[in-house]
């Protein structure tokens, strides 16, 4: 179904907006490169083959990108018509219909794809564009009709006129070309407009005076179609694709007090019955079994991984560790690159020194340890089996703790006594 279409997605610009050092496409969204959502919606079509025009920082970009992606480069930056105009060389040979994508607009669903690729099927006109209807159209294209209501162009905001200005729905920039129809006219726009810049948006208007005919559909969620130019709307992206996210765990099966102060990042799995406290910040792909309990004000960042019926209290960071199942973790603690088994006891404010200065090191804490409150344990160490820290210890790098004996003090030594901390 597939195979006539190529999609473009353009991703070259600066991000003036977003007045930033980092590419735009690549401010997160909930913890994950905005145009890693893109990426994924073309993934979901098979389509025969995807161009990412790229631009500034496109060795940043570029790193992203998965194995199959036709990169171009466009140098320059003149404007969206112009993005779309590199892409053609990579297209030699193709026929059929061409998705424009931007890199900027990653809340999109591939059900509207679906839609917008299926009209355009249908009614094979020379274009189809997505529009939405919104009380605030400042900053995006506004369409313009005929008398006959159909599309007769599209203005930008810089360009147009105060009734211009007063229309009410927009190009949302997803639009589908007929690809010959798209090429004939790149080669015909010009940048004769406020920004000097060469409008993709200037090709319906073209094609139109050419008596081509121009489809559309419309959806009702605008925010489904936020394009992120500046920091407020990466702020608003951030928060509807929370809420999604938010919304499908519950879905799932899990238990979150607050949905609007639980920020899960992208790829997290939680599984069944587990709960998520208040102002707790999960980040992306982080996984957390069934049963577990995580926060109130809990961080768990990458590479964090709980099994089943752990609990993880507040004022706890965890990075790039694995806690078994039903260890507790319940009070004030860092744990960094840091293996826990099962039945463990981590004590209030223990802190494992997990870097050096140098590089990180591991800290490994076996089944049923009880670790006593405010234990430092300095990376490389172990605590064995069983084994117990007195509250205040300071165990120091590659002093290991044997299985089942007891060690306290500063720096921890054995205690005669194994047994009661
Ligand atoms: C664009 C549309 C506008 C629409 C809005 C929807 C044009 C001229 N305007 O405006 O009608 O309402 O999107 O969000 O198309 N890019 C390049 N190379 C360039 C310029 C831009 O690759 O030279 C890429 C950007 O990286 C971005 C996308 O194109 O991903 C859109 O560019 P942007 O500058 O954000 O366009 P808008 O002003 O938002
Ligand atoms: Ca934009």
């Amino acid at each position: 179904m597939d195979k006539n279409t190529a999609v473009i997605i353009l991703a070259a610009g600066k991000g003036e907006r977003m007045k930033s050092a980092i590419p735009k496409v690549l401010h997160p969204v909930c913890s994950r490169p905005m145009l890693g959502y893109v990426l994924d919606l073309v993934k979901g079509f098979r389509v025969s083959k995807t161009v990412a025009v790229l631009g500034h920082k496109h060795e940043e970009v570029k790193n992203i990108l998965p194995p199959g992606i036709k990169i171009v480069l466009q140098k320059g930056l003149r404007g969206t018509g112009d993005a779309v105009r590199q892409a053609e060389k990579a297209l030699k040979g193709f026929r059929g219909t061409v998705l424009v994508l931007y890199g900027d607009t990653p809340l999109l669903k591939s059900e509207t794809i679906r839609q917008l690729l299926t009209h355009h099927r249908q009614s094979k006109p020379a274009a189809t564009v997505l529009t939405v209807t919104t009380d605030e159209p400042s900053g995006y294209g506004r369409i313009i009709r005929d008398k006959y209501s159909s599309i007769s162009g599209i203005v930008e905001d810089k360009d147009a006129d105060d009734y211009e200005k007063s229309i009410n729905e927009i190009n949302t920039g997803i639009i589908c070309f007929d690809k010959e129809a798209l090429f004939g006219a790149l080669r015909k726009i010009r940048p004769n407009n406020a920004k000097k810049e060469y409008y993709l948006t200037d090709v319906i208007t073209l094609l139109y005076k050419e008596g081509r005919i121009i489809e559309y559909i419309s959806i009702k969620d605008v925010h489904e179609v936020l394009g992120i130019n500046s920091r407020k709307d990466l702020a608003l992206a951030n928060g509807i694709m929370q809420k999604r996210i938010n919304d499908r765990l519950m879905q799932q099966g899990v238990s979150i007090v607050d949905p609007d102060s639980a920020f899960i990042g992208f790829g997290t799995k939680v599984g069944v019955d587990s709960t998520i406290y208040p102002f707790t910040v999960i980040e992306r792909d982080v996984k957390i079994g069934r049963f577990c309990s995580v926060g109130p004000f809990a961080h768990l960042r990458e590479g964090t991984r709980l099994e089943d019926n752990t609990v993880v209290g507040n004022f706890i960071e965890i990075v790039r560790s694995r806690i078994g199942k039903r260890t507790l973790v319940k009070h004030f603690s860092y744990i960094g690159d840091t293996l826990i088994g099962k039945d463990a006891n981590i004590g209030a404010g223990t802190v494992t020194a997990n870097f050096n200065g140098l590089k990180k090191n591991i800290t490994v804490i076996k089944d049923r340890a009880f670790i006593g409150s405010d234990t430092v344990l300095v990376a490389p160490v172990e605590v064995g089996r069983g084994a117990k820290t007195g509250a205040g210890s300071v165990v120091t790098s590659r002093h290991n703790v044997a299985d089942n004996t007891v060690v306290a003090g500063v720096p921890a030594r054995r205690l005669k006594t194994d047994g009661c901390a």
